[in-house]
């Protein structure tokens, strides 16, 4: 038979238009149809050539067959300004500002699934008319310690909270025809040596709390594309690695998506062919000075492995393979004729962003009641710290975006409340003065020529006689910030902050709130000495105005800690007895994860003597909660059964609010040893002063298993186990009890 390109001209006349469609065009046709018809239309060249990038972010389709190019971006709290063709440097394009969503860290604050998926439509909507078809995003690293220079891009310690987060913000990315590349998988805890660390974690471990996240982004969020990260597991870098791509992500959990290698992160063409690699980026930074006419050519899986194939040293099986998961990719994205047509900018995003912020806030301390703030006519407000003015959203590394616009703190306090109040202005102290990423700059001149100490004086000077002393600080988006390729190197905060707000607090104790802008737990040596604390993360485009919507009241704070704070770094368990390594090596660095399952709660949970500074789930609100006793509706649960536990919440406060209800499982005995509690449910509940609702939690096997590394499966052994209702991990309202038969 004919090709049909060949013989479609003639039956052009007679035949219904279908008739002449190729099938991979033919969308009424099932997609892997489609798969099978366009690969047996590629040459082999053409095959290759779609495993590797053609530019920075792009790699290349097949442009014979009108096979669109795969376009990504980062990812993942808004859609990266576009970067030259070889280069990391902004392209200097004057339609590409976005919105900057709240970092993942604020998502997970929230605990509010509905706020996951609220972001992930509205970036994806961003991404879809920016024409993007991959968001690099989300990230589901768990937060294993203070240090990781990235803990701001994840989703925090625990791996059902990030689990049940990311799946919604999946599907609400990918509602719009743009896959999510859900990132780093796996073991990237941290920053230094991330090229060269090679993790070691038993599997007990592996599986429990490290690789939870990103099961649920694959099975529970059906993600299209996933990242492999830059360290090594089992001595295999993890974007081509035998067990994690092939065991786990394949065979364990079915993915037929694209594994993307981080950027830069393949290094071997054998082993991107055989382990699981299908889309290589990055490897050079500069595809065009690397010494050939074009540098993608050299790519593991450009010319190496082309050669290997004429050779004959590898059959086509594994390209076919690579191919069929990037034709998938396509047919769900670019060639998916119903997808909609996005927006960007729109003030349904802004409000968006605004309303995740203000949820995500989490108020941690609030003596006196002295939030909301009460402002009468002719008060005098005093904002003090560099985090009230910096803009947040440029910086960070890959995360960096060009916004529309970023509403200062600052702004945002001034906008809501200079109608009463004189807002003043100190800087307090010197940070980070420099504003810029790849090309995009701030704009902002934080230059500032006063010393340390006159900072101090300037600010408590005008602190004596205000009526609220505000101080807004923490950390920022530079280098050992919070921040990619590096790490903090220690829990304090930088720049001298810990003797301003001490100096502040000597003269102001009693109106006094620090708001910690960051994306990582910091020492708070002063905590006692400060009435009101909130934590209030990187918000991005509408940072100022959902702080203010929280210190006046219009937003009641809702938001719980999606990770420990710990007093000390060295009441961490990856310092304790794990490894981590802050100093640059050039050689691989095997670095043992001895901490095992005792991330966060889970060690925390069992000392007597050392407390958190706030403990993971803990959140305040301007009303007050009361947990009713809660019941279960057996004392006996079967292997394949379920049992349901219900509780009733009162606010019995006289303002609305919401309330983020924790279900906790622990087994009492067990043949091996168990954290006392795992987060096992959540529900979060909005409630009017004086209103009760009931709230209930199904628990199953699932819920009841450990992973038993011998048997390498999931086992729930019988015995009573107990489910705690909880407000903070450390805030047990309740306790039910059952036995599994
Ligand atoms: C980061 C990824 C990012 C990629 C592309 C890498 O350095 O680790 O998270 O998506 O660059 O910018």
């Amino acid at each position: 038979m004919k090709p049909v390109h060949a013989i479609a001209g003639l039956l052009m006349a007679a035949a219904p238009l279908a008739a002449q469609t190729p099938v991979y065009l033919d969308d009424t046709k099932p997609i892997e149809e489609r798969i099978e018809d366009a690969l047996g239309r590629m040459t082999l060249e053409e095959k290759i050539a779609m495993t590797h990038a053609q530019s920075k972010f792009s790699s290349p389709g097949v442009p014979r067959l009108g096979i669109p190019e795969v376009w990504t971006t980062d990812g993942p709290h808004g859609i990266r300004p576009e970067v030259l063709w070889d280069e990391w440097n902004q392209a200097g394009w004057t339609n590409d500002s976005c919105v900057a969503f709240p970092a993942l860290t604020c998502l997970a604050a929230t605990w509010n699934t509905d706020m996951a998926a609220l972001y992930g439509k509205s970036l994806g909507e961003e991404a879809r008319f920016r024409n993007k078809s991959v968001v690099l995003g989300p990230g589901v690293n768990i937060y294993r310690t203070p240090l990781n220079g990235r803990n701001f891009e994840y989703m925090g310690e625990d791996p059902y909270l990030a689990g049940a987060m990311v799946a919604p913000y999946i599907r609400g990315v990918q509602s719009n025809g743009v896959a999510t590349c859900v990132k780093h998988y796996a073991l990237n805890n941290h920053e230094v040596n991330r090229h060269n660390t090679n993790v070691i974690v038993d599997d007990r471990t592996l599986y429990e709390i490290y690789l939870p996240a990103f099961k649920a982004a694959v099975q529970e969020g059906g993600t299209w594309a996933i990242m492999g990260s830059y360290n090594l597991y089992k001595d295999q870098h993890c974007c081509h690695n035998e067990y994690t791509l092939g065991k786990i992500l394949r065979d364990e959990w079915g993915f037929d998506g694209v594994v993307i290698s981080d950027w830069g992160g393949a290094h071997n063409t054998d082993q991107a062919i055989h382990n699981g690699l299908d889309l290589e980026f990055g490897s050079w930074t500069d595809g065009l000075r690397a010494g050939t006419k074009n540098a993608y050519d050299n790519y593991y899986l450009a010319a190496p492995y082309l050669e290997k194939i004429r050779k004959g040293e590898v059959g086509t099986e594994e390209l076919d393979a690579k191919v069929r998961n990037i034709l998938r990719l396509i047919f769900r994205t670019a060639m998916n004729r119903n997808r909609p047509f996005g927006s960007l900018c729109s003030d349904a995003h802004y409000a968006a962003a605004r309303k995740i912020g203000g949820e995500g806030i989490v108020l941690l301390k609030n003596d006196g009641g002295l939030l909301p703030l009460s402002v009468e006519d002719g008060a005098r407000i005093l904002v003090v710290g560099e985090n009230a003015v910096k803009m947040m959203t440029v910086g960070g590394g890959s995360s960096s975006l060009k916004v529309q616009r970023e509403i200062s703190p600052l702004d945002g306090i001034r906008e809501r409340f200079s109608d009463k109040a004189e807002i003043v202005y100190e800087r307090g102290y010197v940070g980070d003065v420099t504003g810029e990423y790849n090309g995009v700059t701030t704009g902002q001149d934080l230059s500032e020529s006063r010393t340390a100490e006159q900072l101090i004086a300037d600010a408590v000077s005008q602190a004596e006689d205000a009526d609220y002393v505000i101080f807004i600080g923490g950390l920022n988006k530079s280098a050992q910030q919070d921040c990619e390729d590096s790490d903090r190197t220690g829990l304090g905060l930088p720049y001298g902050q810990d003797a301003v707000i001490e100096a502040l607090a000597e003269v102001a104790a009693d109106r006094l709130v620090v708001v910690n802008v960051s994306g990582n737990a910091v020492a708070m040596p002063w905590v006692d000495e400060v009435p009101a604390i909130l934590q209030a993360w990187y918000i991005g485009s509408e940072a100022g105005h959902a702080i203010a919507d929280v210190l006046s009241g219009d937003v009641n704070p809702s938001g719980k800690l999606p990770f420990t704070f710990p007093a000390r770094l060295e009441d961490v368990p990856a310092h304790i007895f794990g490894e981590y390594s802050g100093t640059r090596v050039r050689d691989t660095l095997d670095i043992r994860y001895l901490d095992g399952l005792n991330v966060g709660y889970r060690w925390t949970d069992r000392q007597k003597k050392t407390k958190p500074l706030f403990a993971f789930g803990h959140g305040l609100s301007y009303t007050e909660f009361e947990y009713g006793k809660p019941r279960i509706d057996s004392s006996e649960m079967s292997l394949d059964g379920a049992v349901t536990v219900t509780v009733e919440i009162t606010n019995t406060g006289d303002r609305a609010g919401q309330e983020i209800v924790q279900m906790y499982v622990g087994d009492r005995k067990s043949s091996l040893p168990r954290p006392l509690k795992e987060l096992k449910g959540f529900r979060k509940v909005q409630l009017a002063p004086g209103e009760s609702t009931e709230v209930s939690f199904t628990v199953d096997r699932e819920d009841l298993s450990f992973f038993d590394p011998d048997r390498h499966e999931w086992v729930a052994e019988p015995g009573m186990f107990d489910i705690y209702v909880a407000a903070a991990s450390d805030d047990v309202r309740g306790k039910v009890s059952f036995e599994l038969k």
